[in-house]
């Protein structure tokens, strides 16, 4: 430990203590220090760092086994998932009384990535479950019970068609979203007319909206600039917009689209053009806003799955919108206001994303 000097001792990332024989740090980095405090040197860790796992293995080592190793949870200031791992050294000057080195890392974000994945899978596995398991309960039933009985036969056969369109649905969206994923390195360099991308989601949910005597209200400036895009993945996302608005905004009032041209897209200091969808509809939750992008999410689960369409909701439709716009390297915003609605503004630029945007 002399041999290197403290400054590059100091720039090692993972926790490094050095203890004696009586557990009393000798010497910390900096990110132990952090960890552990400025006061601790000198003095026993106990006194520092207090987890019962960790003082046990030290204990262990001092009294001579090699090593140990385990992981914890700190539970404040926030929670932290610290791996760790104590080791005898092997000193063989008498006037040194290093005796054994605590390495800690800080394993937080890869065990939030783990379960983030594990989440993910059960979502799937949930959401794909529930129209299955429909669908083996009206074959049972059409094969059993009610062979006989042709009008329940013609009602099952409607739900199964619903049940599995749903399922059908669901693998689209996630084969689309890992798609977007797939790609979302690599900015689109087309130019794409947004009035006219618009324009034919509106003629395609328009017997949706009529039916629900919804009224579309479209503004813009003059003059407004292409966007540089994808044209199909920018038409999946006003899709996916405008129809939440339709779903839940309620009936008998109207959406209104703007179309505006921004000197800086939010986050940015590139020049763009904004679309703004907004209803006029019950609105979301303050605190629910930064989830709706989340796969899966949706505020209200009853409200989403007896939708109008029949095939209810996946929850995919703002996460897929979420990764489209950010591969487009634009900006989503939300604003709500309970009880006077909601309002989706896309942000997207109007100029070349210069190659050298990570520099
Ligand atoms: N305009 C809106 N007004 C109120 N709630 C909304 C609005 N848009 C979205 N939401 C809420 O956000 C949730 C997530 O929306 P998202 O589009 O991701 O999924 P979905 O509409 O449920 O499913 P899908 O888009 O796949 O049909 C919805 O379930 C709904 O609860
Ligand atoms: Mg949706």
């Amino acid at each position: 430990m002399m041999s290197i000097s403290q400054e590059v001792f100091d720039r090692i990332p993972t926790s490094v203590i050095v203890v004696d024989s009586k557990r009393r740090v000798l010497q910390a980095n900096r990110s132990a220090r952090e960890l552990i405090g400025e006061a601790a040197i000198g003095r026993d860790l106990a006194l520092s760092l207090r987890h019962p796992n960790i003082l046990d293995g030290l204990d262990r080592v001092l009294g001579g086994a090699p090593e140990a190793d385990g992981e914890i949870t700190l539970p404040v200031p926030v929670p932290r998932n610290l791996s760790f791992r104590i080791e005898r050294l092997n000193i063989t000057s008498v006037d040194d009384d290093a005796v054994a080195t605590l390495v800690i890392d800080d394993i937080t974000s890869a065990r939030k990535a783990e379960q983030m994945r594990t989440d993910f899978v059960a979502n799937v596995s949930h959401e794909l479950r529930s129209p299955l398991t429909a669908l083996i309960g009206f074959i049972e039933t059409l094969r059993g019970p009610a062979s006989d009985d042709i009008e329940a036969r013609a009602r099952f056969l409607n739900i199964m068609h619903r049940e599995s369109q749903r399922m059908a649905r669901l693998i689209d969206d996630l084969l689309s979203l890992t798609r977007v994923e797939i790609n979302e390195h690599v900015p689109p360099r087309q130019t794409v007319d947004v009035q006219r991308s618009v324009n034919n989601v509106l003629e395609a949910l328009g017997p949706q909206a009529n039916k629900n005597n919804i009224a579309f209200k479209v503004t813009s400036v003059p003059d407004l600039p292409k966007a540089i895009g994808d044209s199909d993945q920018l038409h999946q996302v006003f899709r996916n917009l405008i129809e939440n608005a339709i779903k839940y905004g309620g009936n008998d009032k109207s959406i209104d689209i703007s179309f505006n041209r921004v000197e800086r897209i939010p986050g940015t200091s590139r020049p763009g053009i904004s679309i703004t969808i907004s209803d006029h509809g019950p609105g979301i939750p303050k605190e629910l806003i930064p989830r709706l992008t989340e796969r899966f999410f949706r505020v209200d689960d009853a409200r989403s799955n007896n939708s109008e369409s029949g095939i209810g909701s996946t929850g995919l439709g703002l996460a897929i919108v979420k990764h489209i716009i950010s591969r487009h390297r634009g900006h989503l915003s939300a604003q709500s206001v309970l009880g006077q609605g909601s309002s989706f503004s896309v942000f997207l630029p109007t100029d070349i994303v210069p190659r050298t945007e990570h520099l």
